[in-house]
């Protein structure tokens, strides 16, 4: 999960980061109001999560709570790569003597953590790896020592520091290492670092990415999701502890077990190509699902609007045909007039023959169904189709 800077000020915050004061604000009049508060000069930042704000025109400099107002009012609403802008952090002002670059990450391939860091930071960071890869410190991170004194005076050292510079950066990596630890990061990136006029080490944009595999070690990480964002069907899902992924064509897809959804996806995109459809979406019921799952599952692929029709391929093994037929027919029930697509069901396995002759005797009008996975995917895609 990736979070805005004003939450990743935060967590930096929390971990003894030296970070400037800021309040968020969502219109004008509260940017105003926020201006007035922190005093003096501010910076009015647009909160989005990607990168290049400044150049977009979404980070601007404000005088007194007035220009701060008229910043917002620019700010607010803009779009940025796609990205509309709801809030902006409106931060201290800093007198700023030099930006450097700090960032610390997983490196996969490495089975290591990364630390990059530059005495030429604030720009974009990956032209200067580009053009001047020498330039950019690379050090490896033992994830069992972590930045430990040694290392943090290696990344120092290579990045090209002066040695009392070097001295106060040091403590501020380690701290924002505490704060990629400490919090189950896969990314912290502080764009720029900087040194202000009195020599004072800041955190002055910050960039975090949590790794959501942990969350369950940080229960109050719940409250960094931007709800507003989310999918609604994609919350609902996980709220309904189903595994569902939203994807950008017509045929609903639910399946059980991921490979046998993942061939799902694949046999409708090929059967769909002749219609120019493909999969909307999928959605795994698991191992063993109940004819409740099954249902919610059903459900949740409905209200989707970009569903035109569904595939519902399970093969039964811990998983009974006839629950998942069950499920089906009690969704449809209860979904009543609401339900309008037509639904594609290819069963096989355990309890097949149960299952359906559960669906054969429910004679619902929408169901469809076929014996083999193939057939069962071209006349979900031919149906996904009528509709052009
Ligand atoms: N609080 C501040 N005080 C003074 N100058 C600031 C402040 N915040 C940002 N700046 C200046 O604005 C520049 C851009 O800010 P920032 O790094 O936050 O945004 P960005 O780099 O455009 O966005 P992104 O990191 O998303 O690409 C900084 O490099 C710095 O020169
Ligand atoms: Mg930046």
């Amino acid at each position: 999960m990736d979070l805005y800077e004003y939450q990743a000020r935060d967590l930096f915050e929390k971990h003894g980061v030296p970070v400037l004061d800021g309040v968020v604000a969502s219109t004008p009049d509260q940017a105003a109001q926020a201006a007035q508060q922190l005093g003096g000069l501010v910076v009015v930042k647009a909160q989005v999560k990607t990168g290049g704000r400044g150049k977009a025109g979404g980070v601007k400099l404000a005088r007194n709570p007035d220009e701060a107002r008229q910043a917002a009012e620019a700010i607010l609403g803009m779009d940025i790569k796609g990205h509309t802008v709801h809030r902006v952090l409106v931060a201290a002002g800093a007198d700023i003597a030099n930006e450097y670059y700090f960032s610390v990450l997983l490196d996969r391939s490495q089975r290591r953590y990364l630390a990059m860091c530059s005495v030429e930071g604030g720009v974009e960071i990956e032209q200067l790896a580009a053009e001047r890869p020498e330039a950019l410190a690379r050090v490896a991170v033992d994830p069992l020592t972590g930045i430990d004194d040694a290392t943090a005076r290696k990344i120092v050292t290579e990045a090209g520091f002066e040695a009392d510079v070097a001295d106060r950066v040091i403590p501020v990596i380690q701290k924002l290492w505490d704060t990629y630890k400490g919090e189950d990061a896969t990314l912290v990136e502080v764009n720029p670092l900087v040194q202000t006029a009195d020599g004072e080490i800041i955190a002055l944009d910050g960039k975090v990415s949590l790794d959501s595999n942990a969350s369950f070690r940080h229960p109050e990480h719940a409250d960094l999701v931007d709800k507003a964002e989310e999918d609604p069907l994609e919350a609902r899902a996980s709220e309904l502890g189903l595994n569902y992924v939203k994807l950008s064509g017509e045929v609903g897809v639910i399946g059980n077990g991921a490979g046998l959804v993942m061939s799902t996806l694949d046999v409708v995109a090929y059967a769909g190509e002749a219609y120019g459809v493909g999969p909307a979406n999928f959605l795994d019921i698991g191992g063993g699902a109940s004819a409740e799952v099954m249902s919610n599952g059903l459900s949740v692929i409905l209200s989707d609007p970009e569903v035109r029709s569904v595939l519902v391929n399970v093969f039964g093994g811990i998983t009974a045909c006839d629950e998942v037929a069950r499920g089906i027919v009690g969704a449809l029930e209860l979904l009543g007039d609401q339900a309008s697509k037509p639904i594609v069901v290819r069963l096989d396995g355990n309890s097949v023959e149960e299952g359906l002759s559960i669906l054969r005797d429910a004679e619902h009008p929408l169901v469809t169904i076929i014996a083999t996975m193939d057939e069962a995917a071209a006349e979900a895609a031919k149906l996904a189709g009528k509709g052009e």
